[in-house]
């Protein structure tokens, strides 16, 4: 079973089309996917899920799709802060939080804190994310360093590069799923994301439940892992 799953949620749109509704009832339904995902992860043992829902190229859709999507994200925090808390979920975010509206930054923190205590599981939410900006701010963060003297250049080696990524306690995914068929990272995890093993699926994310989760994994496990030596299995 993979330790950590990361997960391009990508289709709301086309479903929505599909059925003649609007952009944001497609995120709706898209949210409902996130819980069965959230939930069908835990029952298999997955420790760590994160999920891709808003990159920092997603702040150019028209300003009622963004603040659907915001309102989206804060009512589901409302809506299942206890099923976090009951089924020991610990919530964290990755990318550029400053940028969120105040009052969501304000929800998130409240359930970051609160999930932080006792926990198993951990649920990782892309916001304002974009990789090549997290290992920017990394490269920055290192040449801050070796400019006062903290650290010497010489030494900085691949695993210096993840220590000064968002969350260098989190390892990294196995296995990346991508809904609605794209075959692309889309700046997702690039660091990361360097031996997961790609699953790309044509289910649309709001049609991605947890059937489809569990067919993701199964290929998973069909798979001979390398690592760039001999097949183990
Ligand atoms: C991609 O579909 C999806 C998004 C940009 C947003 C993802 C957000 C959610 C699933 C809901 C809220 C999330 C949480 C964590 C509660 P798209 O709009 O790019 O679809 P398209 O490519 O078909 O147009």
């Amino acid at each position: 079973m993979p330790e950590h799953v990361a997960i391009i949620m990508d289709g709301n749109g086309r479903w929505a089309k599909q059925r003649g509704l609007s952009r944001l009832k497609g995120h709706e339904e898209g949210a409902r996917s996130v819980l069965a995902v959230l939930k069908a992860a835990k029952k298999a043992g997955v420790r760590f899920l994160t999920l891709y829902a808003f990159s920092t190229e997603n702040w150019i859709r028209p300003k009622e799709e963004v603040d659907g999507l915001m309102n989206l994200l804060a009512l589901f925090i409302d809506r299942h802060r206890r099923e976090f808390l009951e089924n020991k979920i610990r919530l964290r975010v990755i990318g550029q939080i400053d940028r969120l509206p105040g009052g969501v930054q304000k929800k998130l923190a409240k359930l970051i804190d609160q999930s932080a205590k006792d926990y198993e599981y951990t649920l990782i939410v892309a916001l304002s994310y974009g990789s090549r900006a997290e290992i920017a701010a990394a490269a920055k963060a290192i040449a801050r360093k070796a400019a006062t003297g903290e650290l010497d250049p010489e030494t900085i080696t691949e695993e210096t590069v993840t220590q000064h990524l968002y969350l260098p306690d989190v390892p990294d995914p196995e296995l990346m799923i991508r809904t609605s068929g794209e075959l692309r990272l889309s700046n997702f995890l690039l660091w990361q994301l360097s031996y997961a093993e790609l699953y790309v699926t044509e289910v649309l994310w709001p049609d991605f439940r947890e059937d489809e989760f569990y067919q993701a994994l199964e290929a998973f496990n069909q798979r001979g892992r390398r690592f760039g030596g001999v097949v183990t299995h």
